[in-house]
């Protein structure tokens, strides 16, 4: 397995490899990292880049002189490291304040709040180079039936990403918002809860160009969906601003398992859907290290979910190149797929003059679809 270089552009985000390991059930196992310890470390294993919530770097409610040294002592780090700072994002879910949501608050004062503590974070997300703002709306939902009107969250929701879309062009950022769906957790049911549906709202803002989607491998998988599908469709309409990938098993709590763990076979198809789409974007992992690991343990998972990516990327690359699969795909007449149904010049009068065809025989067709995939498998598998 080839060493991670900056080249393969991985990040991690401060609060991953900062994770304490607190839980809805436990107290934090490992102390706080200190950020430039952990930018020093993320170096030293091959990383690109890095990215933080506000509060991850500048503790909530931090007055200005303190502000002013942590960040002195960040750009230093950065410096001295050579990382990136690719995204940057708003911590809008810790603090009791946002309890009931932050852009979508029913409390008008805590939506005001909230916007303001996202434009002072786009300052220094632009001040660092960042290129992409992620936003995560985890607290934007409900538990109870009749505690939001949805619609009307909708009209907010959009009135924040109008607002901030104007803060950005009014302070000439070179900064775009990207959107992460995540169906429940911590809120029973979260607004925007699939690409599909973020895609949907996107074409609803005022500046739709400045808006994508930063979807995660297991937020996907917690609905029941296929990321690699959710991907490609953020791709097919120009969205995939950014990726957060880690591992999930299937529906239940959230689990941000290291990436390349959880669902094995839909991570190929996520390396093998991205390496395709020609994404060229930070790599970015967003997992949790497990509570069970000291420090030492972190960093086994930060180089583990790095060497799985290009482990899955060398798959993804010799499945593609294999003859065998080749004549596969051609078999299922992928290639076909590709092909405009309609020639050009045609219009639906011209099916009408189609003979009709023989579709017992069509019916009936080999596409040697199982063949196909488990060639993919035993790519997986190690064994071609
Ligand atoms: C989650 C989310 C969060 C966000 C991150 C950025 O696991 O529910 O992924 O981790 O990505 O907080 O805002
Ligand atoms: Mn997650
Ligand atoms: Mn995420
Ligand atoms: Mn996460």
């Amino acid at each position: 397995i080839p060493a991670p270089t900056p080249e393969d552009k991985f990040s991690f985000g401060l609060w991953t490899i900062g994770y304490v390991g607190r839980d809805p059930f436990g107290e934090a196992t490992r102390p706080a990292m200190d950020p430039v310890h952990a930018l020093e470390r993320l170096a030293e294993l091959g990383a690109y880049g890095v990215n933080f919530h506000d509060d991850d770097l500048i503790p909530f409610g931090a007055d200005d002189a303190t502000r002013g040294q942590i960040l002195d002592r960040f750009r230093q780090g950065l410096a001295q490291t050579g990382l990136v700072v690719t995204t940057a994002t708003t911590n809008l879910f810790s603090h009791p304040v946002f309890k009931d949501g932050a852009f979508t608050s029913n409390n008008r004062e805590v939506r005001r709040f909230a916007l303001r503590k996202v434009m002072r974070n786009l300052d220094l997300a632009a001040e660092l180079g960042a290129q992409t703002y992620v936003c995560w709306g985890g607290r934007e939902g409900a538990e109870h039936g009749a505690s939001k009107d949805v619609a009307s969250a909708l009209d907010r929701y959009r009135e924040a990403f109008d607002v901030l879309g104007e803060y950005v062009v009014d302070q000439g950022y070179d900064l775009r918002f990207a959107i992460e769906p995540k169906p429940n957790e911590p809120r029973g049911d979260i607004l925007l809860p699939t690409v599909g549906h973020a895609l949907a709202f996107i074409e609803t803002l005022e500046r739709p160009e400045l808006v994508g989607l930063n979807p995660e491998v297991g937020h996907e998988e917690m609905a029941g969906l296929n990321a690699a599908h959710g991907y490609a469709q953020a791709m097919w309409q120009g969205k995939l601003f950014h990726i957060d990938l880690n591992g999930q098993h299937g529906p239940r709590f959230d689990q941000d398992l290291r990436f390349g763990a959880g669902n094995v076979r839909g991570a190929f198809w996520v390396v093998d859907t991205l390496l395709s789409g020609g994404y060229d974007g930070p790599v970015h992992f967003d997992y949790k290290p497990s509570r069970t690991e000291d420090e030492h343990g972190v960093w086994a998972t930060a180089q583990a979910c790095m060497t799985n990516y290009l482990v899955l990327r060398e798959k993804a690359r010799a499945f593609r190149a294999d003859p065998e699969v080749q004549a596969a795909l051609e078999k299922a007449e992928l290639p076909e797929l590709a092909r405009p149904t309609l020639a050009e010049g045609e219009t639906w009068r011209s099916l009408a003059g189609d003979p009709a065809p023989d579709v017992e025989a069509l019916g009936a067709r080999d596409t040697g679809l199982e063949v196909l995939d488990q060639l993919a498998l035993e790519h997986l598998y190690g064994v071609r």
